[in-house]
């Protein structure tokens, strides 16, 4: 076995890992055309284009481009008819926007656990937590995973509440055969720096309901009703309108995303095939109706008892040491100090007590088996992602083989 580089041995890698986003002559030249050509922000041809576009690449009827994910879910959170002390289900293991955005639409969090096999909201837990003031479900496709929506469309059709796809990182995922986003009432994407189609900034809402597309267009717009004049407002909205030049260096990536994609797709099974021989990690599953993953991320489990109990904080430093950045991602969004809350700020929080909640999965794969690559380690070139594997490789041999090398 080879010295570990935390031991002072070669590392396995030198050289950084595809740059993300990337900043191609496409891009650029459609930002020059529009800033030249066309307007900038509200009613720009550039904007709408995009929005039929995406539309259609996401299998959706309608689309309506916004300043971020974050907005994006307020706004469709609105649209659905979420209320002041209305609840509203999602997971704990996600961005922590998932769930702010909920509070900030001045309705209730109500946490569920996930599927330790997908890192997805588990929905043989989602009625136990279904109340009378239970106003939507909002899976998360984490890390461009889909969500089981047949079990959780069943569910909000059985009780009567909207299914809100929080897709952010599940561009061009599809479930049995079509694509995320407007499988339910409707869902939003993410345009952010890291996202696997990325304008810096940005967001997206899909549907197939012409009526809750016109309400999110209003609770984007300034509360403007669609169709109706530009001084006339009838919902308490904002600007969470995306802009011009952002639709247009997103515009080319629709096409860009699918190459992207075969070459994720690829990357990931021959990460699985490797990475799945080493006993004491566990490779990331999908649902049985999933016909496409996005791979925004590639995530696997470490289970330290196969690695004589040494937790996997070592394993992240001796990984890191060897060149390849792995980390262990969320926390429990219950832990965070926003939920913490002032009654007087938040009236509708009152009763709700997010310092007692313990979910076991999320705490289990959070505290100390989770372990995520980066989103860039997916575009790898083949010999990018023989590093990883080599690395993974190495450490694992050495975390069982030679225990001791990694006392503190
Ligand atoms: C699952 C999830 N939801 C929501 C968001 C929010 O998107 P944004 O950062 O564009 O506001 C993100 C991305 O950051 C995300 O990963």
């Amino acid at each position: 076995m080879s010295t570990l580089a935390i031991h002072g041995g070669e590392p396995i890698r030198t050289k950084p890992f595809p740059e993300w986003p990337r900043p191609t002559s496409e891009l650029k030249d459609a930002i020059i055309s529009t800033l030249e050509n066309e307007g900038w922000g509200v009613g720009s041809e550039a904007i709408s284009r995009f929005d039929e576009k995406f539309a259609a690449f996401q299998d959706a009827k309608y689309c309506i481009s916004t300043s971020s994910g974050t907005t994006a879910l307020w706004v469709m959170l609105k649209a659905a008819g979420v209320k002041a002390g209305d609840e509203v289900i999602v997971p704990p293991y996600t961005f922590i926007a998932t769930a702010s955005a909920v509070l900030m639409a001045n309705a209730v969090p109500v946490f569920v656990d996930i599927d330790e096999n997908t890192f997805n909201l588990n929905p043989n837990l989602i009625e136990d937590a279904i109340t009378e003031k239970t106003k939507a479900i909002m899976p998360v496709h984490i890390a461009g995973n889909p969500a089981d929506m047949d079990a959780i469309v069943a569910i909000g059709n059985k009780h009567g509440i909207p299914i809100l796809e929080d897709a952010a990182q599940a561009h061009g995922a599809e479930w049995k055969g079509k694509k995320v986003g407007a499988l339910g009432l409707g869902g939003i994407f993410s345009f952010q720096t890291s996202k696997n189609m990325s304008a810096g900034e940005g967001g997206a809402i899909v549907s197939n309901d012409e009526a809750f597309y016109e309400t999110c267009f209003s609770y984007h717009n300034c509360g403007r009703t669609k169709g109706g004049a530009f001084y006339e407002h009838s919902f308490l909205g904002g600007n969470f309108r995306l802009n011009a030049m952002a639709t247009s260096m997103l515009m080319p990536q629709i096409y860009t995303v699918v190459n992207d994609m075969a070459l994720r797709d690829k990357n990931r099974k021959t990460l699985d095939d490797a990475i799945g021989q080493i006993e004491g990690l566990t490779i990331n599953s999908a649902y049985e109706g999933t016909t496409r993953e996005a791979n925004h991320i590639y995530l696997t489990r470490y289970n330290s008892e196969a690695f004589h109990g040494i937790p996997r904080e070592q394993f992240f430093k001796a990984m890191q040491a060897e060149g390849v950045y792995t980390y262990m991602g969320y926390t429990p969004l219950y832990r965070e100090k926003l939920f913490v809350t002032d009654y007087e700020e938040y009236p509708w929080l009152k009763g709700y007590d997010y310092g007692s909640i313990h979910m076991p999965v999320t705490e289990r794969l959070a505290d100390t088996e989770a372990v995520w690559l980066k989103q860039n380690h997916l575009l790898g070139e083949e010999q990018d992602i023989q590093d990883i594997i080599d690395a993974f490789e190495k450490v694992t041999t050495a975390l069982k083989t030679s225990p001791e090398l990694f006392k503190d």
